[in-house]
C-alpha cells in the first residue's frame, strides 16, 4: 500500500511501534511536499489558521522545542509555550490536573516532552487535544526517527535494503527505539553497537543485529548513527572516563573508513565531541547533522498537519 491510497486517522501520535508502513509512508511524503516552504522568502502558509497548539516541555531540549514552534508557526497555528517554571506545578498541582485545565482551554494539539515513559500515553486518554510524544524518558521519540528517516532517504533514495549502525549508549536512549521500529518496518538492517555496560538485554528481540565492537558495527554500513552519551539517565557512569570511551567507542575518521564510501554521519544531538564522535567526524564532508535539523522542521509541519485533521476544503 502506498501513502497514496491511506488517510491519516490517529489523534495522537505517541511512538512509532505502532504505526504501519503505509502511515510512516505518509508522514514522511507529507514532510516532503511541506519542506519547499522552508525555502521561501515568506516561509509561511495559512494551513493551521485558528487552530491552537500547547508546547508542554517537562525536560530540556534545544532542537526540538525550537523546530516545533517553528513548524507550528510556519503553518499559522496560534501557540503556547509551557515549563515547570514559573507554572502552578511548583505549587504542587499535579500533571494530569495541569493538562485538563489546559484542555479546558480548547487547544487542538499538546506536544510534550516528559522525563517518564508513559506521560504522553496518560495525556491522550484524557485529553480531547492531539498529543504529539516529544520524548518520554528512554522509550521513544518518534519524530526524532522520522527527521532521521527523511534525512536518509533524502541521500540514499530509499530505506529498505540500507545497513544502518546505530553505535553509543543504546541502553538510555529513546531514539534508538523509535529508529529501530522504524528502519525495521520499512525494511532495512539495525546494526546496534557500543559497550556492553550500555546495551540493553534481550535487545536482538527487538530484530536488530548487535555489536560490541564499533569496528564490527560499522563494517559495510550505509548510515551511521552516532548517540550520546545520557549521563543524566546514568545511575553511576558506566565506563572509566570520558576518555577511555573515545578510545574504544568514539566514531574516528580512521574507523569511518571500515563503513561503504558513501556512508552518511548523524547525530540527533546534542553532542559530547570527543566522548561519542571526533570533531572533524561531526563537521566532515559525510556529516548530516544539520541537515537532520533542518528536516525536523518539515517532519513536524507534516505531523501537526496531519494530526489536525484539516481537511482540503478548511485548506482553502
Ligand atoms: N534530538 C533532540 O531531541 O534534541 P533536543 O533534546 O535538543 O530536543
Amino acid at each position: 500500500m502506498t501513502s497514496e491510497t491511506i488517510r491519516w486517522t490517529r489523534k495522537d501520535l505517541l511512538g512509532i511501534a505502532e504505526l504501519s508502513p503505509a502511515e510512516i509512508g505518509l508522514l514522511l511524503d507529507t514532510a516532503e511536499s511541506f519542506s519547499e516552504i522552508g525555502e521561501r522568502p515568506i516561509k509561511k502558509v495559512p494551513t493551521l489558521r485558528g487552530k491552537t497548539v500547547i508546547n508542554l516541555f517537562f525536560e530540556a531540549s534545544t532542537r526540538t522545542r525550537s523546530s516545533f514552534e517553528i513548524a507550528e508557526k510556519r503553518l499559522s497555528a496560534d501557540n503556547i509555550n509551557f515549563s515547570t517554571s514559573g507554572s502552578a506545578l511548583e505549587k504542587g498541582e499535579s500533571l494530569i490536573d495541569t493538562a485538563l485545565n489546559l484542555q479546558a482551554m480548547a487547544p487542538d494539539l499538546v506536544v510534550i516532552r516528559h522525563g517518564s515513559p508513559g506521560v504522553p500515553h496518560m495525556l491522550a486518554r484524557r485529553l480531547q487535544a492531539g498529543v504529539i510524544n516529544a520524548g518520554d524518558g528512554a522509550h521513544e521519540h518518534p519524530t526524532q526517527a522520522l527527521l532521521d528517516a527523511f534525512t536518509i532517504r533524502r541521500h540514499k533514495g530509499r530505506l529498505a535494503g540500507l545497513r544502518v549502525a546505530i553505535l553509543g549508549d543504546i541502553e538510555h536512549s529513546r531514539v534508538v527505539r523509535s529508529n529501530i521500529h522504524l528502519l525495521t518496518k520499512m525494511g532495512a538492517t539495525v546494526v546496534v553497537g557500543g559497550a556492553r555496560t550500555l546495551m540493553p538485554t534481550a535487545v536482538e528481540k527487538l530484530g536488530v543485529e548487535v555489536a560490541y565492537s564499533l569496528e564490527d558495527a560499522l563494517r559495510g554500513a550505509d548510515v551511521v548513527m552516532m548517540l550520546r552519551i545520557q549521563l543524566e539517565r546514568q545511575g553511576k557512569m558506566s565506563f572509566p572516563s570520558a576518555k577511555e570511551y573515545f578510545r574504544l567507542f568514539g566514531l574516528t575518521r580512521e574507523r569511518l573508513k571500515l563503513a561503504q564510501d558513501d556512508a552518511i554521519v548523524m547525530h540527533p544531538g546534542p553532542m559530547n565531541r570527543g566522548v561519542e564522535i571526533a570533531s572533524d567526524v561531526a563537521d566532515g564532508s559525510r556529516s548530516v547533522i544539520l541537515e537532520q535539523v533542518t528536516h525536523g522542521v518539515s517532519v513536524r509541519m507534516a505531523v501537526l498537519y496531519l494530526l489536525s485533521g484539516v481537511t482540503a476544503s478548511e485548506e482553502s
